[in-house]
């Protein structure tokens, strides 16, 4: 199901050859979008875990991720929670409205798992007393560290009003995806979010940006306790299309035929 990782070209498509390219992450392109203030947002396929130590390109991945990311978007901005999600253009591409990224990777948890379980020596799925946020400052180079509020607003990456504003929207956040996963035999056991700066008038306030998909959220099984998430790759569990398309499934967003989108001519015997 993997093969060696695209150039920018290659993910891009000779379809959008024309567009102008803003930005390319490690899982995303941002074209410049139809309007002012909008843009193209492009899911690959590419997982990358550990600061991108580890590549893989896995087929229909930003197909998926695009079609859950609406999703999750579309059902947070209903309870009223801003979003930069417009609307979603094709199988990879969506809509959004042009952010200013806040330079923080949002993380709650409600069990320990990941890097908090290693930090603390806690075993895996240990519930906590009450979800925890905490931050990590988005920057490769050093690793995205786990950095305190205290620095955040010292620094002035963010405002004390920010950072209350921010905590407040990744628990509404926590609270509805933590309801919509429990519905579909899911336990929500962390995520992280990005939010982003929009100006109106004189007034700038934070929405949710980026994407919530199980590339950015740990999603285990209530029953067997199977992960569904990227930890599938990072660990070398299984298929993570298959993973990701039981989520799908399990929401009901799932288009049928989701695994077998080839991107060139395929001949059948
Ligand atoms: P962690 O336990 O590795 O710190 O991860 C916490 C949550 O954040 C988990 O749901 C995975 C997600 N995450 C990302 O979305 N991007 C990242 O770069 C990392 C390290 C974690």
């Amino acid at each position: 199901m993997t093969r060696p990782m695209a150039g920018p070209a290659q993910s891009r498509g000779y379809h959008m050859a024309r567009r102008k390219l803003v930005y390319e992450g490690k899982a995303k392109i941002l074209y410049e979008g139809p309007e002012p203030g909008t843009l193209v947002q492009y899911f690959k396929d590419d997982a990358t875990a550990f600061n991108a130590e580890k590549k893989a390109v896995i087929d229909g991945k930003g197909v998926l991720n695009n079609r859950l990311s609406e999703f999750f978007m579309t059902g947070l901005a209903a309870i009223g929670i801003p979003t930069h999600f417009i609307r979603r253009l094709n199988m990879r591409e969506q809509l959004i409205r042009q952010v200013e990224i806040v330079p923080l990777e949002v993380i709650v948890r409600n069990f320990a798992a990941g890097s908090m379980a290693k930090r603390l020596g806690m075993e895996e799925g240990t519930a906590l007393p009450r979800p925890i946020v905490e931050f990590s400052y988005k920057d490769d180079a050093l690793g995205d560290p786990l950095v305190p509020e205290e620095y955040v607003i010292a620094f002035g990456w963010a405002s004390q009003q920010d950072m209350d504003d921010i905590v407040s929207l990744a628990l509404r956040v926590n609270d509805w995806m933590s309801g919509v996963m429990f519905g579909v035999g899911i336990k929500l056991v962390d995520f992280k979010i990005e939010v982003g700066r929009v100006y109106e008038n004189d007034f700038s306030r934070l929405i949710l940006a980026d994407e919530i998909s199980p590339d950015s959220c740990r999603l285990w099984d209530i029953e067997t306790g199977q992960k569904l998430d990227k930890d599938v790759f990072r660990r070398d569990l299984g298929n993570l299309t298959d993973a990701y398309t039981e989520v799908a499934k399990r929401l009901g967003v799932l288009p049928s035929n989701v695994t077998h989108t080839p991107t060139k001519p395929t001949l059948i015997n």
